[in-house]
């Protein structure tokens, strides 16, 4: 597969320090924390993360507040949204505490959790370090899904989650999965119809993904039958009084929006996260054991970065707006760069039937969503894939979906 145009990562060495970084930032950016451990690997999952092991946590843990401290020296606070992803984070619950006492957030703090760890100790420890809304990677609520995935939680767990997440926290976001390749892709739409009636705020229903290093591997989409499972999931949701905010979220009309890293400008530390700062998309290492060497040696952990052209940021940061469904009035001369290109591409969308006019400025349309949805796709299969496969090798492991500790001084 062909990779994206005007995209090259390279390797950067040195590395940049922390205050390089955080002046590219044109806005104040989220914070994204990275927690990459799991007890049980997901056959479907391309995530960066390995089996957790505590003493391997524990050192982890220690690098990623020093990365951490490296970018707050450096004048990175406040930031706009903290957001705590993995893996599992709550499988490391007193770092997880730490970082969100220990940084100045000014909105949403948002954190992963596995549904079987949601118990009531657990929802209150979150809410005491500041969380106010979760993500629940429920899947599904069917056993045949469930088993088809090889989840590690049961269809009563999912619910009790949902139950128990449900009107404690500001805002609580669902994630469903759904796989045209499985017999039952209806699915989705009774899944969907059960996270409306227990009130969820978002419901995220995401077409599976196949990345070719899990061992799901590669087989082709059907795009006509996604497409047609998310217009029907849009009528189910109008008719449960929900609406659709992005590509693949539902929200209850009037209330809040889990967005996670969903925004142009963040900061994300952690093994394999993410940053995208203005002109400069950064990632950090994926294995373990380069990531701490990193930091042992005083460096930023950074594995690769991309100097985006101006029209490449241009159509980096349209692609996170078209995200949203909206385009407000005034969006291209924001900035930065590529408002010959933007403005070219907003007429196309209009022109194409993909955009309509609002009071506001535009949104797209049910067609625009298909398109949308099909440039996600090769987003993901011509850049993400292809850098994640590459960064996923420094685990060392035969088997980049299920990669154990490299250092050996853990053990098993
Ligand atoms: C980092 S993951 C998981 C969070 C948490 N560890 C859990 O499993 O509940 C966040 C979400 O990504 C989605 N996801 C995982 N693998 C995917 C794939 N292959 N394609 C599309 N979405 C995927 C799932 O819905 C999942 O809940
Ligand atoms: S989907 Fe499974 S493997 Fe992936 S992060 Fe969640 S629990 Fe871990």
């Amino acid at each position: 597969m062909r990779r994206l145009p005007g995209v090259r990562f390279r390797t950067p060495d040195p590395p940049p320090d922390a205050a390089s970084v955080l002046r590219h930032f044109r806005d104040r950016p989220g914070l994204y924390v990275h927690i990459p451990f799991c007890r049980s690997l997901c056959p479907f999952c391309p995530y960066n993360k390995v089996r957790y092991h505590g003493g391997l946590a524990a050192d982890y843990g220690t690098a990623l507040q020093r990365e951490l401290d490296a970018y707050l020296v450096a004048g990175a606070e406040p930031f706009t949204s903290l957001y705590v992803g993995g893996g599992t984070p709550t499988l490391c619950p007193e770092l997880v505490e730490r970082i969100a006492r220990r940084v100045t957030v000014t909105g949403e703090r948002a954190i992963e959790v596995l549904p079987s760890h949601l118990n009531d100790p657990m929802a209150s420890r979150l809410l005491a370090a500041g969380f106010d809304a979760v993500s629940l990677g429920v899947q599904s609520f069917d056993p045949e899904v469930l088993r088809h995935l090889r989840r590690p939680t049961t269809a009563t767990q999912n619910r009790e989650a949902v139950a128990r997440a449900v009107g404690r926290f500001r805002c609580v976001d669902v994630d469903l999965l759904f796989d045209t390749a499985f017999d039952r892709p209806e699915v989705l739409l009774t899944d969907l119809a059960t996270c409306f009636a227990m009130g969820a705020d978002q419901v995220s229903t995401y077409p599976l993904m196949r990345f070719g290093y899990t061992p799901f591997g590669k087989r082709p989409h059907q795009p006509r039958r996604e497409h047609r499972l998310l217009r029907e999931a849009t009528d189910l949701a109008a008719a449960h009084g929900y609406e659709r905010r992005s590509v693949w979220t539902f929200n209850r009309v009037g209330g809040p929006t889990y967005s996670s890293i969903t925004r142009a400008a963040y900061l994300g530390v952690g093994a394999g996260a993410a940053s995208s700062a203005g002109t400069w998309f950064l990632v950090d290492h994926f294995g373990l054991a380069p990531y701490l060497a990193a930091v042992d040696a005083g460096r930023l952990p950074i594995a690769r970065l991309a100097q985006l052209s101006p029209s490449a940021a241009g159509a980096y940061r349209l692609f996170w707006q078209l995200y949203t469904g909206a385009v407000p009035t005034g969006f291209v001369a924001r900035g930065p760069g590529g408002e010959r290109l933007l403005t070219a591409a907003l007429h196309l969308g209009r022109a194409a039937g993909w955009l309509a006019s609002t009071p506001d400025g535009l949104h797209l349309t049910a067609g625009g969503y298909d398109r949308y949805h099909d440039v996600e796709r090769a987003v993901t299969y011509r850049l993400i894939e292809p850098l994640w496969a590459e960064l996923m090798a420094e685990h060392g492991s035969g088997d980049a979906s299920s990669p154990e500790p490299a250092a050996t001084q853990y053990g098993s």
